[in-house]
């Protein structure tokens, strides 16, 4: 096992896609031995306690370890990604789910707490995804409804995997998944079904001039990446306006709603609703300190 972690750590390290060749080493000896981490006191532990791997574990360590040296993500390699309180399956149709998100989910989760809503209040999410969003909120609160919509077909059919996974086929009585007709439609889709309690969203926001990563840039879809029209890039606020255009109808008097956002434009997207309607807004950080998630609602809550 030893001589296994190490050869994989030596494949990692040769390439500059791995940023932690130690604990993604860790994390496909997890995999191919299919050992669950709470069953060990600690992650070091399974050098030392874990199964011996047999030859076709190890052919599949090192298979894995190759193609992550190549800067394949490892989430698409293993085929999940731990997020806020479930494992979800990804593949390369959406967003591999992130820790920022985390936070929106997380600031939303405790808001609904908080305001002490009606059990069975209705939230709408644009840009369903892997469903990690929806999925946790219908988790959370399980006499609560919702609608998501999604552009990538896909994507909705891993998304109904994993709400079907976590929350049994009952999801589909309180959950419904509306495809988006085109990637420059929006939160109008939700116009006949509002108003709603909830509108939340991490929707595609980057711009071409920002900064990316490029394995996110080669693995990741665009459509996931960039607000994209039928003709090419949209405004990177697209959404964010789009939002203002319809909150309206959309959005309770009581409502809230909750924005992933980048950070480059965070204060100008803030100013955007404030102008426009949505009067008490805060801005949340992320783990780096910069403005990452966008609170809003018409009144002081
Ligand atoms: C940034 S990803 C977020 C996915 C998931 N909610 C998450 O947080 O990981 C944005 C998602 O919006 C979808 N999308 C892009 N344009 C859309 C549109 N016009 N309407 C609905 N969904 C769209 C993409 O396919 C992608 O799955």
């Amino acid at each position: 096992m030893q001589a296994l972690k190490a050869r994989i750590i030596e494949l990692l390290s040769s390439s500059p896609h791995a940023k932690s060749p130690d604990a993604e080493a860790e994390q496909i000896l997890f995999h191919v031995l299919r050992v669950s981490n709470q069953s060990l006191r600690k992650p070091s532990d399974l050098s030392t306690h874990g199964p011996t791997p047999n030859a076709s574990q190890t052919l599949e360590a090192l298979h894995i370890a190759e193609n992550r040296s190549k800067g394949v993500p490892l989430q698409h390699l293993l085929g999940y990604q731990f997020f806020y309180s479930h494992e979800y399956q990804v593949n390369a149709s959406t967003l591999i789910p992130r820790p920022e998100t985390e936070i929106l989910v997380d600031e939303a989760i405790h808001y609904l707490i908080s305001r002490k809503l009606a059990p069975n209040f209705r939230f709408a999410e644009l840009g369903l995804g892997s469903g990690i969003i929806s999925c946790e909120i219908l988790y959370h609160f399980p006499r609560c409804s919702g609608l998501a919509s999604e552009l990538n077909s896909d994507a909705i059919k891993l998304a109904k995997r994993n709400l079907e996974q976590h929350l049994g086929s009952d999801c589909e009585s309180r959950f419904q998944i509306l495809p988006a007709p085109s990637p420059s439609t929006g939160f109008e889709v939700f116009c006949p079904h509002g108003p709603f309690d909830l509108l939340i969203s991490n929707p595609p926001y980057l711009s071409l001039q920002d900064e990316i990563e490029k394995e996110v840039h080669i693995h990741e879809p665009q459509h996931a990446l960039f607000p994209l029209g039928e003709c090419g890039p949209l405004d990177p606020m697209f959404f964010y306006q789009n939002l203002i255009d319809h909150f309206e109808t959309l959005l309770k008097p009581s409502g809230a709603v909750f924005f992933e956002v980048p950070h480059e434009r965070a204060e100008s997207i803030e100013h955007l609703f404030l102008s426009n309607g949505l009067y008490q807004t805060r801005l949340i950080p992320d783990l780096t300190g910069r403005p990452r998630v966008l609170f809003a609602s018409r009144n002081a809550n």
